[in-house]
C-alpha cells in the first residue's frame, strides 16, 4: 500500500501492515547498532516518519549512508510501534530506492535548522520544504476550504469574477495595466495620447483590484454570492501587510444593511477559525511553539468572544483621549493607521472591533451615504495583532445619490454605465465586504509578514519567481 505519512501517523494503518512511502529526507542518523534512522516528510502532515534502515540492505553502504537532507526516496517495510521518543510508530524498511540525489549537499539551502524568513524569501521555490512553510501551506489550504464550506452551508453561490477589467473599483488609481501594445512604438491619438482602441481589448484594461462591482451584479440576481480569487494593487507600500498580488474573499448579500454585513463577517471568521483549529492542530501547535506563543489560545477565544461594534467618531474620541504616543496624529477625518487600529483592538477592547460609519471623504464612491450626509455605511474589522483584515460597506442603491458621490469622487458616471444599470433595474439595499486572505492566514499563524504566508510574494521590485 502506498501511504501518505499523514495517514500513517494519524493511525489509519495497523501495526504490522506493510507500507510504501515516498518523500524527502529531512535528517539521517547512523547508529552503531548497524541501522540508520532517516526521517522522511511528504507534506501531508507536520511530522516526519522515522524510517529504520538496516545495514543488511544491498544498497546500504553505497546509497543509504550517503542520504542527505532533500534527497527523494521510496521506502517500503512494516509499520512498527516505536520505542524511541518523539514518535509512536516507525517504518522498519526492507527496501529503499533513492529517486533523486541532492547535487551538492553542502550548499543545499534548506538544512535541518532554523532559517530566517528573509533568507527563505530568496529561495521561495525551496521554502515549501521547511517545517514552517509546509505548515503555512496546509493551514492556508484548510482556511480556503473552510471559506467555501461556510458559504456553501449558508446558501451562497461562488461567482468567478474577471481578473481583467476596465473598472477601477476602489477609485484609487492603483491598477496594473494589461496591454499588448509595443512600448517602443505606441499608437497615438490625434491629441497625442496613447490610442488604446488599438490595444487587444480595444480599450484601456487593468488587473482587478477587487471583484466587488462585478459580484454586485450577481448579488442582484442570486441574492447571496461571493467571489474568492486573486486581486492586484500597484500601491507602493512596502509594509508587512501589503502585497501587489493578494487573494480576497468578497461576499455580497441582497436585501441587507450594514448590521447584517457585520453579522456575516463575524460568522465567517468564527467558522473558519473553528475549522482550522479542529483540522490543523499539528501545524497550529508548531506556530504556537515557534512563531507566536498563545496563538492557539487567541483563536479559541475569538471563536467564543463577541466582536465589539464601534462608530468611527467613538474610535476617534478614544484614540484622542488615550494618551498613547502615536506616530500619526489623531483627529476626526483621518484614515486610521495600523497603529491606531491595533491600539483599539489590542489595548482598548482586547477583541476584534467592527468599526463603522466612517466620514465619506476617506471612503469609496459606492458606499451608502448615511442620513447625516457626512458619513457612509462602511465597516472595517480590526483584529488584535494585525489591524484591518476586512473592509466592507452597505452599497449605495439610490441612483441619484450614487451619481452625486461619483462626481464628488472625481469619477465620471459615464464610465460606470453597467454599474448604474443595477440601480435602474430593480435596485435593492445590499452589502458586502472583502476579507484579505493573506491577512487572515497571517493572523491565524502568527506570522507577522504577509510575504511569508503566500507561496510566491509579489511586492514592489520583487517578482523573481
Ligand atoms: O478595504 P479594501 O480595499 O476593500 C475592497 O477592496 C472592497 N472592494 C471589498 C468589498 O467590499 N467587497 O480591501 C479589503 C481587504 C482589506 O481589509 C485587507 O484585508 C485586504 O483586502 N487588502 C490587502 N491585503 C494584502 N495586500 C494588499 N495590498 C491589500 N489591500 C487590501
Ligand atoms: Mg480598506
Amino acid at each position: 500500500i502506498n501511504a501518505l505519512i499523514g495517514k500513517i501517523l494519524s493511525g489509519d494503518y495497523p501495526i504490522g501492515e506493510r507500507l510504501e512511502v515516498c518523500g524527502w529526507v529531512r535528517t539521517r542518523r547512523d547508529s552503531r547498532a548497524g541501522v540508520s534512522f532517516v526521517t522522511v516528510h511528504d507534506g501531508s502532515c507536520f511530522d516526519v516518519l522515522q524510517c529504520v534502515i538496516p545495514q543488511t540492505l544491498v544498497n546500504y553502504s553505497n546509497e543509504v549512508v550517503r542520504l542527505t537532507a532533500g534527497c527523494s526516496l521510496r521506502a517500503a517495510g512494516a509499520l512498527a510501534a516505536s520505542s524511541g521518543k518523539g514518535q509512536a510508530v516507525e517504518l522498519l524498511v526492507d527496501t529503499v530506492t533513492v529517486i533523486g540525489w541532492v547535487d551538492d549537499p553542502e550548499t543545499y539551502p534548506i538544512q535541518p535548522k532554523a532559517h530566517s524568513f528573509e533568507f527563505l524569501r530568496e529561495v521561495a521555490h525551496l521554502r515549501p520544504r521547511t517545517n514552517t512553510f509546509g505548515a503555512v501551506t496546509r493551514v492556508r489550504n484548510s482556511l480556503a476550504q473552510a471559506v467555501h464550506r461556510f458559504f456553501n452551508s449558508e446558501g451562497f453561490c461562488w461567482v468567478h469574477t474577471p481578473i481583467v477589467t476596465a473598472s477601477d473599483c476602489e477609485g484609487a488609481g492603483e491598477m496594473f495595466r494589461v496591454s499588448t501594445l509595443d512600448l517602443q512604438n505606441l499608437p497615438r491619438t490625434a491629441a497625442g495620447g496613447v490610442d488604446f482602441t488599438q490595444d487587444f481589448f480595444g480599450r484601456e484594461t487593468f488587473l482587478t483590484v477587487s471583484g466587488q462591482l462585478e459580484v454586485e451584479a450577481y448579488c442582484l440576481a442570486l441574492s447571496r454570492v461571493y467571489t474568492f480569487g486573486p486581486t492586484f494593487r500597484a500601491e507602493n507600500s512596502n509594509t508587512s501587510r501589503h502585497l501587489a498580488e493578494f487573494w480576497m474573499i468578497e461576499p455580497e448579500i441582497a436585501f441587507a444593511d450594514l448590521s447584517m454585513d457585520a453579522d456575516l463577517a463575524e460568522r465567517l471568521l468564527k467558522s473558519v477559525f473553528r475549522h482550522v483549529l479542529d483540522e490543523r492542530q499539528d501545524d497550529l501547535a508548531f506556530f504556537d511553539d515557534r512563531i507566536l506563543k498563545g496563538c492557539v489560545q487567541r483563536l479559541e477565544s475569538l471563536v467564543s468572544c463577541e466582536f465589539v461594534r464601534m462608530d468611527y467618531v467613538e474610535a476617534i474620541r478614544i484614540l484622542e483621549g488615550c494618551g498613547a504616543a502615536f506616530e500619526f496624529p489623531v483627529r476626526y477625518g483621518i484614515d486610521l493607521q495600523s497603529e491606531h487600529e491595533r491600539y483599539l483592538a489590542e489595548r482598548h477592547v482586547g477583541a476584534p472591533v467592527v468599526l463603522m460609519n466612517y466620514p465619506k471623504n476617506i471612503k469609496s464612491f459606492y458606499m451608502r451615504l448615511n442620513d447625516d450626509g457626512t458619513t457612509v455605511a462602511a465597516m472595517d474589522v480590526l483584529a488584535p495583532g494585525v489591524g484591518e483584515i476586512i473592509g466592507g460597506s452597505q452599497r449605495e442603491e439610490r441612483l441619484d445619490v450614487l451619481d452625486a458621490r461619483m462626481v464628488e469622487c472625481g469619477l465620471d458616471p459615464a464610465d460606470y454605465t453597467w454599474y448604474r444599470d443595477l440601480r435602474r433595474y430593480g435596485t435593492v439595499p445590499h452589502a458586502g465586504f472583502g476579507l484579505g486572505f493573506e491577512r487572515l492566514v497571517s493572523y491565524v499563524s502568527g506570522i507577522s509578514n504577509v510575504r511569508d504566508v503566500i507561496p510566491f510574494p509579489r511586492t514592489p521590485g520583487h517578482a523573481e519567481f
